[in-house]
């Protein structure tokens, strides 16, 4: 994926244009006097460990979209065809180390304590990897296998996965992935912690997220109407980027630790 120069691009703030330096020095300064901070991640978060996106450059799996994979329907027309796509991910997801953003989310973690708060749409398990604690799951787990027949949960961490499509070894009904697929509710009890964070939150940083998917999209919206400074850091503009006070073009892996270090 090429780039343009990180020095040499622009970001937004509210209405003025920054450069990404002064940007960053504001974010950070921004994060130095908050107590406490939100954070939204997505697949962005974890391309740079080598971990594929869902859309954009690279995200495609054999040219399937998220959204005809990602369903309960796809399970019942083909579930070999989606369990293929899952095992393909959790093979990269094996293989892949948490990167310097999500060591970042450690620290700021570690200065913050209990007003930290990390939702995250990944189900690849690299924010705890990397150490984060209070990491919330909105869209599940990958490493998780739920049987679609006794709703007994096992947690695998086979890949490749020995048999396509899995099977319970007690009662024989297929497994499925433990994720939460389009037209599926996010747990109740994440939803609701998301949006008391947002409430409280002075600052909310959105990263690596194209944000389109709700009800995950919806986290930095309330926490703009609830008076929190957001941060996007994305390698594109996003949905969002024209609402928040300031979003920057580059890579979580490289922005973040800077806007983390010092600002405490
Ligand atoms: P997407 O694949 O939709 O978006 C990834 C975003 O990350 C894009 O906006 C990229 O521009 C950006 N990006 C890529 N590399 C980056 C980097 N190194 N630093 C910063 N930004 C980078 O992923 P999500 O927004 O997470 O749901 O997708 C949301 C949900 O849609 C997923 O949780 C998944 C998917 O279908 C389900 O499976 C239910």
């Amino acid at each position: 994926m090429t780039l343009p120069e990180a020095a040499t691009t622009i970001t937004r703030l509210n209405v003025r244009v920054q450069t990404l330096p002064e940007g960053i020095a504001r974010a950070r300064h921004w994060l130095a006097e908050a107590r406490r901070v939100l954070v939204l991640t997505g697949a962005g978060c974890s391309a740079e460990s080598g971990v594929p996106t869902f859309r954009g450059a690279g995200g495609l799996w054999r040219q399937f979209r998220p959204e005809t994979l990602a369903t309960p329907e796809a399970f019942a027309r083909d579930p070999k065809l989606v369990w293929e796509w899952y095992d393909w991910r959790r093979q990269r997801i094996a293989q892949a180390q948490p990167n310097p953003g999500h060591y970042a989310l450690v620290e700021l973690e570690q200065r913050l304590g209990d007003g930290f708060a990390l939702f995250t749409q990944n189900v690849d398990g690299l924010h705890e990897r990397a150490g984060s604690q209070r990491v919330w799951r909105l869209h599940g787990d990958i490493w998780l296998l739920r049987c679609t027949g006794c709703g007994r949960q096992e947690r695998n961490l086979a890949a490749p996965l020995p048999v396509l499509p899995p099977r319970c070894d007690r009662c024989g009904a297929l497994f499925r992935p433990g994720v939460v697929w389009f037209g599926e509710p996010l747990p109740a009890d994440v939803l609701d912690a998301a949006f008391a964070a947002a409430r409280r939150a002075e600052v909310c940083l959105v990263l690596g997220t194209s944000s389109v998917v709700y009800p995950a999209a919806r986290i930095p919206q309330s926490a703009l109407e609830s008076g929190a400074r957001v941060v996007e850091i994305n390698l594109e503009p996003t949905e969002l980027s024209d609402r928040v006070h300031l979003s920057l073009r580059g890579r979580t892996g490289e922005l973040l630790p800077q806007i983390v270090q010092g600002a405490g």
